[in-house]
């Protein structure tokens, strides 16, 4: 049995490695056709299982739909790796389900609202999944709008989905005698890796039709990576077949550990329509279900499902409004078709000399827009005209590439998340950084969504048209600025709340840094760098929305976002520079262990910072570079210190499992890095190396393959990167700037600010991706950047590059800018 898993995966693999996605023959209009949602579900060394892989959610999806529909496995090595989103190349099918995430680390979120088929209930206990699971006997199918798995009890299912509903299509090989569908609403997606942060089912109901072909009924579940409270998730579904017999059945409450804490008692099986296990939304209640028996000769059996947070009524009207059919090839037609025309013909190009980076785009695109959730009309807890917006996952990951990106190709779409987010502000006092399950958390450095706002602030979606209110967008944002929020005592950082807000807001407050926790006194907090430099472009953030809407408070903001200067220890050398970032007590003395390329254990919520070295975190700096060029000690220096970022072999491993990336200090698999490659563009005349850069980390860390995304693509944020590396742009958020790389095709058309085109033409790429001269919008251009306004002023803008080999210094005119120039004058 082993032996046979074993050359199963290996087998996977090499199938994943070697076979590009099929070339469809499709109209050419057909983008979905370069997609192939399984790119980032498998892990980078560690082949055919899901281990350090993107998380990424293969299953289908509309544009930020409600409903993700596929597959959850129970991991196979299970102590190793978590189904974040359900699906892992080598686990056993415990089922499909409705709701999932994309791309995330930490606790798994969802994995709700459940059926499983069973082909025979011999040795099987329907409350023990270890007892039904099911192998896979070929390689899962998925395409846009598409599933097929085949489990090895001979049946197939096959999935698509809509907004708020799916439907399912079950066939029967010819020796499949019994066809049993299981319904347990108390799956969900357990943790093994971050178990205080588990999923738990809390409680449930369930009732069917009188003739078993409708149930309809909720979950109560709790817990996962915002550690939300319980809430219900309704459901309603229904099958195209009349069933032999119905059993509804409830059992005992069981914990999602494995395996100690565990004693499954066979079901109670009754006939009650309605069953409840306590009373109310308690806790600990039975667990209930449903068993659907479908005669033998049943060749084919549909379902459809629909999911809402605010009744089940409503899960059946999203069936009625949604699925009116029982065919999945019009709902798979109508899926493609939607991605087609919201997300992927957003870029086009003529250039179709290269598949692999053609699927490399597009299927970047299409994840880039799995999330957030658009749960507009479907909040459950305060009643809005405004847009809801759920599973932010998170801001910390998204707001660098991701946010910028739709506010370039999507403005409105870009605005309904702002609103959203300032929606969230109105009723529960601070916007979130992170949210799943309508609820707020966690928190990983600053308060994010004050860059997507600036970032929106500054690119114009100011503009009535987009209705966002910006009195209480800004209101939102200085929440952020000034008010601390209530310590959850997680326990990744008791030292302050990571549910919300600016945990360590006292010592910015008071300090101007974030001092490093000391246990003898008391005093500081976890990721003290980190949150340092982050706070700092939180309060640059907010002050380029207060020179316009709050001048009175501009230069009040500006100067706190220089703090970061209080913590930089201008004579501190570590590999043969000097200058860096360093973690001070509160008496502002340096811990005297300190090293830069030292994050403490883990680089996780009680290190010194988060997911990246204090050597990364030096230069994140973004709205003045100026002031920190100077600190490194002027260009020179600053550019020998940037080429050292990328010399394998420094990173001395404690970036901390799942983490790092390669063996540089520049970490391809983590957002703090993101920037660091292209900041070349600063130091005048060196563009060529920002290019030089992008071309490495692009061809060494991303593929079209399985394992094309170097660690958890983070809700499309590592996609976003790439894809941007790909247009031959770089967005610097909270500034209306790009900085100019070089773009991977001869043309492209990219739809920018709702209507206009931004038109982007390389030729001699053939020779090298160097940059030897570049016009915008027909203007020979000497800047290695471009304004928003350059590129959606007008109809749109151009940008025409001569690539070439040569490695020219070009970029002679005036340098990127530096908006939040000052240097306070602090010497430490
Ligand atoms: C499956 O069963 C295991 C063992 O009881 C349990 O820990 C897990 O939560 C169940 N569900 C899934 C989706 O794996
Ligand atoms: C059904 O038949 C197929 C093909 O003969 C075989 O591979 C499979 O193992 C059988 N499945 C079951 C559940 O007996
Ligand atoms: C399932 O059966 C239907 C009806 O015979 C057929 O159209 C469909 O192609 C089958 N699906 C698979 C995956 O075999
Ligand atoms: C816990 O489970 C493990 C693995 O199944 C087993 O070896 C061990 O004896 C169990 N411990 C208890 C206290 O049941
Ligand atoms: C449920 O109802 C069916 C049909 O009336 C009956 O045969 C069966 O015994 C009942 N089962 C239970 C558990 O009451
Ligand atoms: C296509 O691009 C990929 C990724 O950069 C590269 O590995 C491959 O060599 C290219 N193929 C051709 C034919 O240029
Ligand atoms: C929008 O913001 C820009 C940039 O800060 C500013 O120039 C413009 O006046 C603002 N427009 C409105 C309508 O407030
Ligand atoms: C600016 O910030 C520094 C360091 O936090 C502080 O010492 C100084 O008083 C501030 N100046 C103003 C004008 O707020
Ligand atoms: C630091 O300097 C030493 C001695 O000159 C040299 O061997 C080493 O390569 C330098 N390290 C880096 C990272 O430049
Ligand atoms: C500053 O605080 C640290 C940590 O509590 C302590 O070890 C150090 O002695 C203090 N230094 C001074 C000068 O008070
Ligand atoms: C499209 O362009 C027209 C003018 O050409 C403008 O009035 C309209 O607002 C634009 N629509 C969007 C969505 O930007
Ligand atoms: C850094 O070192 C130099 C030379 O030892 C010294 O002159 C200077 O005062 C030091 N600067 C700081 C900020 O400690």
């Amino acid at each position: 049995m082993k032996d046979f898993t074993k050359s199963m995966i290996m087998s996977l693999t090499w199938a994943a490695v070697c076979f590009p996605l099929s070339v469809v023959v499709a109209s050419s209009d057909d983008l979905t056709q370069y997609v192939n949602p399984f790119i980032g579900t498998e892990g980078q060394g560690n082949p055919g299982t899901a281990i350090n892989s993107g998380n990424v959610f293969p299953g289908p999806a509309l544009p930020f739909g409600v409903v993700k529909f596929g597959i959850d496995t129970t991991a196979f090595d299970w102590t190793n790796v978590d189904a974040d989103a359900g699906y892992t190349p080598n686990g056993y099918v415990t089922g499909v389900s409705m709701l999932h995430e994309s791309g995330t680390g930490g606790a798994p979120t969802y994995g709700f609202i459940h059926q499983m088929p069973l082909s025979t209930l011999e040795d099987v206990n329907i409350l023990d999944n270890f007892t039904y699971m099911q192998e896979r006997t070929e390689f899962d199918i998925a395409s846009v709008g598409y599933y097929k798995t085949v489990l090895a009890n001979g049946i197939t299912a096959e999935l698509s989905a809509t907004a708020h509903a799916g439907i399912i299509q079950y066939n029967y090989s010819s020796n499949t005698t019994e066809r049993h569908i299981l319904v347990d609403v108390s799956h969900m997606l357990p943790s093994s890796g971050e178990a205080q942060h588990s999923q738990f089912y809390s409680n449930g109901f369930l009732e069917r039709s009188p003739d078993g072909t409708k149930y309809q009924g909720y979950g109560v579940y709790r817990g996962g990576f915002s550690s939300r409270p319980d809430a219900p998730v309704y459901f309603c579904a229904e099958f195209d077949t009349f069933p032999d017999e119905v059993q509804l059945f409830s059992g005992q409450y069981t914990d999602p550990y494995w395996p100690n804490s565990t004693i499954f008692q066979p079901p109670i099986f009754t006939n009650a329509t309605s069953i409840i296990g306590r009373k109310g939304w308690y806790g600990y209640a039975d667990r209930v279900g449903g068993l659907f028996t479908f005669p033998s000769n049943t060749a084919t059996l549909k379902s459809r499902i629909g999911v809402s947070f605010i009744n089940s009524d409503k899960a059946c009207q999203y069936i009625a409004s949604e699925l009116p059919t029982w065919d999945l090839e019009p709902v798979i037609t109508a899926a493609k078709q939607q991605w087609n025309t919201e997300v992927l013909s957003k870029v086009i190009t003529t250039d179709h000399s290269n598949v692999t980076v053609l699927e490399m785009l597009y299927s970047s695109l299409y994840k880039m827009h799995l999330m957030p959730s658009d749960r507009t009309g479907e909040n459950p807890n305060w009643d809005t005209e405004e847009p809801t917006y759920d599973d932010f996952y998170t801001l910390w990951d998204t707001f660098r590439c991701l946010n910028s990106y739709i506010l370039l190709t999507a403005p409105q779409r870009a605005a309904d998340i702002v609103r959203s987010l300032v929606d969230i502000w109105r009723f529960e006092r601070f916007m979130p950084d992170a949210r799943s399950g309508n609820y707020n958390g966690r928190v990983q450095g600053g308060s994010n969504a004050d860059n997507v706002l600036a970032d929106a602030w500054v690119k114009g979606l100011n503009a009535s048209e987009y209705g966002i209110d910006w009195t209480d967008a800004y209101a939102a944002m200085k929440t952020d600025a000034e008010m601390v929020p209530y310590n959850t005592f997680d326990y990744g950082d008791p030292t302050g709340s990571v549910k919300e807000g600016r945990g360590a807001l006292p010592d910015w407050l008071t300090l101007g840094y974030v001092s490093m926790y000391d246990p003898a006194t008391g005093t500081g907090f976890g990721r003290c760098i980190s949150r340092t430099v982050e706070y700092g472009l939180n309060d640059f953030a907010l002050s380029q929305v207060a020179k316009d809407l709050a001048p009175q408070d501009y230069a009040h903001f500006f100067n706190r976002s220089a703090g970061w200067q209080t913590i930089w220890q201008h004579n501190f050398t570590s590999l043969n520079f000097t200058g860096f970032l360093a973690p001070l007590y509160a008496n502002g003395t340096r811990d005297p262990t300190y090293s830069p390329l030292y994050c403490g254990e883990w680089c996780s919520w009680s290190d010194i910072t988060y997911e990246g070295l204090p050597w990364e975190y030096s230069w994140t700096i973004p709205y003045d570079m100026k002031t920190l060029i100077s600190f490194m000690g002027g260009s020179d220096l600053a550019e020998s210190r940037l080429d050292a970022m990328f010399i394998p072999g420094l990173q001395d491993g404690t970036v901390g499992q799942g983490n790092g990336v390669g063996t540089a200090i520049f970490n391809p698999g983590n957002e703090p890095s993101f920037g660091t490659p292209f900041l070349y563009n600063y130091l005048g005349q060196r563009q060529w190396k920002s290019v030089m850069r992008s071309r490495e980390i692009v061809n060494e860390y991303y593929s079209n393959r399985r394992d094309g995304v170097p660690g958890n693509s983070d809700a499309g944020a590592l996609e976003s990167w790439m894809a941007w590396n790909l247009l031959g742009l770089y967005p610097v958020a909270t500034q209306p700037i790009y900085l100019l790389l070089s773009p991977w095709f001869g043309d492209l058309s990219v739809s920018v600010a709702g209507n206009k085109t931004l038109k982007v033409t390389a030729v001699g790429s053939e020779d090298g991706p160097y940059v030897q001269s570049v016009k915008v919008n027909g203007v020979q251009w000497e800047k290695s950047w471009v304004t928003h306004d350059n590129i959606i002023g007008g109809d749109g803008g151009t940008i025409d590059f001569v690539l070439g080999s040569e490695k020219i210094r070009w970029d002679t005119g005036e340098l990127p800018p530096s908006p939040g120039h000052l240097d306070l004058g602090i010497r430490n």
